[in-house]
């Protein structure tokens, strides 16, 4: 993902912000020694384990053991995504982020962003000045905390409320045309796209206003009026209420659950009664996109839809979108609500502990998927048994292999009252691994050493990985400094190179700039975790012990070699590995094969 903005850049980003600076602006810190100290936003606790430390530019909470860099606190104190975060970062930064991607043009967005934001200031100073906006507002029960927090306002009754006061010279108004706040039509005439409308402000997760949707204040068609597709308002992205609902109710375990409606009002009225997040598509099906999006906040998505027969399309269309992505890192559920309810009327209706309930009562998705099935084929006859399983095969074919598959597998053989390995033949899922089934690390790739061997020295790679990341200035020159360390085949090796190769690139870089420069590596993933192990702290000696680990390493891979050249037997080696053999024998004289 990090392919559209170059590496240099994410470089000197990490490399110039202060994390105590932009961690110290959203939470407060104290001093405590070399790092600060605070109360986790990511737990609930009441004494701070959340520390932040400036030299390595990195926090890490030992209560959760949440961690990352100043970009990955953004992503997940804000809600960001990668490219969110590095622009948010870059802003604050007064640096722009160059693109190497397709052409995005950047100052035009701006000027869109600027007069959306102009025209959500005059909506706003137009509701207090229309008591029957405010009256309809109250009449929906919304109070005034609810209308701030989303920030509510009106588009008066009028054709040129924003072309009078924004649409100053031709330039101005083909912004708000660009912006989709006027419409221009066949004769030519301008005039206001939303009148007469409760204006609600669609925001990107950064806060800024993208678009709006106004709801007619009667009976009024159409009922919603949307922003129409602009350079920067992309319906199937867009998820209504995600910057609304960041960090609200982190305490109460968010973001574990994200709740997943239909309508604006919706959203407003859940958040009113304390249940967030709840976010909106808008008017559209859910996209991959959105899952994407969602997927990166919650460990658990709950689809909530109407009973009627449109909410259960809508449903059934939003399970299809979310197959590719359900497994075992995010938990996807469905509560469909009485028919005629849809969450505004039912939370104003029962409570909010009632639509908790309700919530905790969401079907998993396997449950869904067959019972939706199961309407579908009549399971007292066979043929309506086998036509369940014809149903199936193509949806189960999208779910990632994994345990969650073959769970699903389990329980649809269940029903249909088939073993589940006579199931899987008939019904011949492919074995194609999705997208999503994680790459396992080569383990072994050495092919020379006992199990217990390697694993000692797969300890001795890690140590010196987390040596390197705690001080990375203890590595400039190792690559060349420490002979064979090149020829080393074994897991974590490559990564281990790849690390010094930066460091020599890069001398001054950080531990967050090695973590940036990993991020989307797949060998990289565990960096975190090493990141927040506390290694030797005496800085002086680092740079030994490095070196001497480095050694202990190459040695230990040689020696093993040696043993597994030796056991194949002379007669059974090619030329070059027997070349190999006698350098070895001529290293390790003593002890042959034994590390
Ligand atoms: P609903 O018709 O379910 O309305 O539309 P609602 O959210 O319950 O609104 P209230 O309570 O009657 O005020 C759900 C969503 O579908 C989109 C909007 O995003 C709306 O919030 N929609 C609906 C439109 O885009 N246009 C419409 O005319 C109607
Ligand atoms: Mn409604």
């Amino acid at each position: 993902m990090s392919g559209r903005i170059p590496q240099s850049f994410i470089d000197e980003l990490i490399a110039r912000a202060d994390v105590v600076e932009v961690i110290g602006e959203r939470i407060a810190l104290k001093k405590a020694g070399r790092e600060y100290k605070a109360v986790c936003p990511f737990h609930d606790e009441k004494t701070p384990s959340f520390t932040v430390s400036p030299q390595k530019g990195f926090y890490h909470c030992f209560g959760c053991g949440a961690h990352g860099t100043s970009i990955g606190f953004l992503m997940n104190y804000e809600n960001l995504s990668f490219i969110d975060a590095v622009e948010a970062l870059a802003e604050m930064l007064g640096l722009e982020v160059p693109s190497d991607g397709p052409e995005h043009n950047t100052s035009r967005e701006n000027t869109l962003y600027d007069i959306l934001a102009e025209a959500d200031q005059i909506y706003r100073a137009a509701l207090r000045d229309s008591p029957a906006a405010i009256e309809y507002l109250k009449q929906r029960g919304i109070d005034g905390t609810t209308a701030n927090r989303f920030t509510m306002g009106y588009a008066p009754d009028s054709w040129d409320t924003l072309l009078k006061a924004l649409g100053g010279d031709d330039a101005q108004v083909k912004n708000l045309l660009e912006a989709g706040l006027i419409i221009k039509n066949e004769q030519g005439r301008q005039y206001d796209r939303f009148r007469d409308r409760i204006m609600f402000p669609i925001r990107d997760p950064r806060g800024r206003i993208i678009g709006f949707g106004g709801r007619a204040l009667g009976d009024g068609e159409p009922k919603y009026l949307n922003s129409p597709e602009t350079p920067v308002f992309h319906k199937g992205q867009a998820l209504y209420g995600l910057h609304e609902a960041r960090h609200i109710g982190s305490k109460e375990g968010y973001p574990n659950i994200a709740l997943v409606v239909e309508g604006y009002l919706d959203v407003a009225s859940l958040s009113q009664y304390g249940i967030v997040p709840a976010l909106a598509t808008l008017g559209t099906a859910t996209t991959t996109d959105h899952i994407r999006r969602l997927t990166r906040i919650a460990d658990c998505i709950i689809f909530c839809f109407d009973g009627d027969r449109a909410g259960r399309a809508a449903a059934w269309k939003a399970l299809e979108t979310a197959l590719p992505h359900a497994g075992d890192q995010i938990e996807i559920k469905f509560l469909i609500l009485p028919e005629g309810e849809d969450p505004d009327s039912l939370v104003r209706a029962r409570g909010a502990n009632a639509f908790r309930e309700l919530m905790d009562r969401a079907e998993p998705l396997s449950d869904f998927l067959l019972g939706e099935l199961e309407n579908r084929a009549d399971l007292s006859s066979a043929d309506g048994r086998s036509r369940l399983a014809t149903l199936t095969q193509p949806l189960l074919a999208q779910l990632p292999i994994g345990v969650h598959r073959e769970l699903l597998i389990n329980q649809l053989a269940e029903r249909i009252g088939l073993k589940a390995e006579r199931l899987e033949t008939l019904i011949k899922v492919p074995e194609t691994p999705s997208p999503r089934a994680t790459r396992r690390p080569r383990a072994g790739d050495t092919g020379d050493a006992s199990g217990a061997v390697s694993e000692r020295r797969s300890i001795l790679i890690r140590k010196a990985i987390t040596l390197i990341l705690h001080h990375p200035a203890a590595g400039i020159g190792l690559l060349e400094g420490v002979p064979g360390l090149i020829g080393v085949r074994q897991p974590g090796a490559l990564l281990l190179r790849q690390l010094l190769e930066a460091i020599n690139k890069n001398p001054k870089i950080t531990m967050a700039g090695l973590l940036e420069r990993f991020r989307d590596d797949p060998e990289g993933r565990h960096l975190g975790r090493l990141a927040s192990d506390t290694p030797l702290d005496g800085g002086e000696v680092v740079p030994q012990v490095l070196r001497d680990n480095l050694k202990r390493i190459v040695n230990g891979y040689r020696k093993g070699r040696m043993g597994a050249l030796l056991t194949r037997g002379q007669e059974d080696l090619d030329p070059q590995e027997q070349k190999e053999l006698e350098g070895l024998l001529r290293k390790f004289p003593d002890n042959p094969g034994e590390p």
